[in-house]
């Protein structure tokens, strides 16, 4: 048995409930791991509400790190002992104790502690695609991102930096725009006080940028493809603000633009892919990129985490100790 967070149905953060577990029994190709620290990510809220349906009752949670205390005879490549960051599978990551596949681990640096790393890994490997493999991002391009003061946008924003783009973000309120110049953001545009698509088209001089990075959703959308020059490509990542309205296919034509819905699920499909992104990411840490951790929570208060992140009150990556 281990301990952990159930859900028994959708609905506000209460329906997390804090109780012993079964635990599976290791298989071949698994290993049990016993979890330091949970990350919180936003598709926790999608799956605790309903947005993205679970069957239920379920596990929450698709990220975690700690050492491995048992494995598979099938695994290979994995020692007892060593420590390791997962991201994606299926929900379940909110617990004290996991049996995993091998094959979605992900070894950690030495020079990546585990709250680093749990507050990092989905964030992380979700720019390295977005960035890398969506839109290839060149030094010189001036983009757009939204929520550059969460969780994924300061990573995001400090990356971008390295390679040498010119950033717009876009805040909610003044305290979020002073971090995210505090992290090199070249732009900061407070949606809620600016008309952020007008904005976006002053400082490109009327041209518009070639990417928007888009995981707010409904409330930005439409401004979104607004913000883009001929060809430019609209990476439509997430849902904060809830899912955007169906678009008619015709409103890319005046531009010959790009429309695409990306998810980490497919970028981390196999071994190869995810230490593709992995690589990058831990190359961009070595090279100063740094993992604002803002705020830490007990595992067992997931409920008042998931408020705080739900109400926009939190900044940069949060996690939870087990
Ligand atoms: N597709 C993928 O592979 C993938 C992977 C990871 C994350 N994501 C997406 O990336 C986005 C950021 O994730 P994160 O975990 O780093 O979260 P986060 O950015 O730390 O938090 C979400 C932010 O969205 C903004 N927001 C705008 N309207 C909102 C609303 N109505 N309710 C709540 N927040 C709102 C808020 O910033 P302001 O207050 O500044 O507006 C809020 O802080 C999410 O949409 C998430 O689903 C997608």
């Amino acid at each position: 048995m281990t301990n952990g967070i159930i859900i028994r149905e959708h609905g506000d953060p209460e329906v997390m409930k804090w109780g012993p577990i079964e635990l599976p029994e290791v298989g071949s190709k698994d290993v049990l791991i016993k979890q330091s620290v949970v990350g919180l990510n936003f598709i926790d809220i999608y799956h605790r509400s309903g947005s993205y349906p679970l069957k239920l009752p379920s596990g929450i949670g698709m990220e975690a790190v700690g050492k491995v205390v048992a494995k598979g005879d099938l695994v290979k490549d994995i020692k007892i002992g060593d420590r390791v960051g997962y991201v994606m599978g299926s929900p379940g990551s909110y617990v004290e104790q996991r049996v995993f596949p091998a094959e979605g681990l992900i070894k950690l640096p030495e020079n990546i502690s585990d709250e680093i790393a749990a507050a990092m890994l989905l964030k992380g490997l979700t720019v390295s695609y977005l960035i890398n493999r969506t839109y290839k991002v060149k030094s010189g391009e001036t983009v757009l991102f939204h929520a550059i003061a969460g969780g994924v946008g300061l990573i995001a924003c400090q990356w971008l930096k390295q390679i040498g783009v010119t950033v717009i973000g876009t805040v909610s309120n003044g305290s979020k725009a002073s971090l995210a110049k505090d992290y090199g953001c070249d732009h900061v545009i407070n949606y809620n006080e600016e008309d952020f698509t007008q904005r976006v088209i002053e400082i490109t001089d009327g041209k518009g940028v070639p990417v928007v990075y888009d995981g707010v959703g409904k409330d930005t959308f439409e401004g979104s493809l607004k913000c883009l020059s001929n060809f430019g490509t609209l990476a439509s990542f997430g849902a904060a603000s809830g899912s955007p309205e169906p678009c008619p296919i015709s409103f890319l034509a005046p531009k010959s633009l790009y429309l695409t819905r990306p998810g980490l699920g497919p970028h981390t499909a196999d071994q190869k892919l995810t230490e593709d992104l992995a690589s990058p990411l831990f190359k961009a840490i070595e090279k100063g990129l740094s993992i604002p951790i803002n705020q830490t929570y007990e595992l067992k208060d997931v409920v008042k985490a998931h408020e705080e992140l739900a109400a926009r009150k939190t900044v940069g990556c949060s996690i939870l100790k087990v």
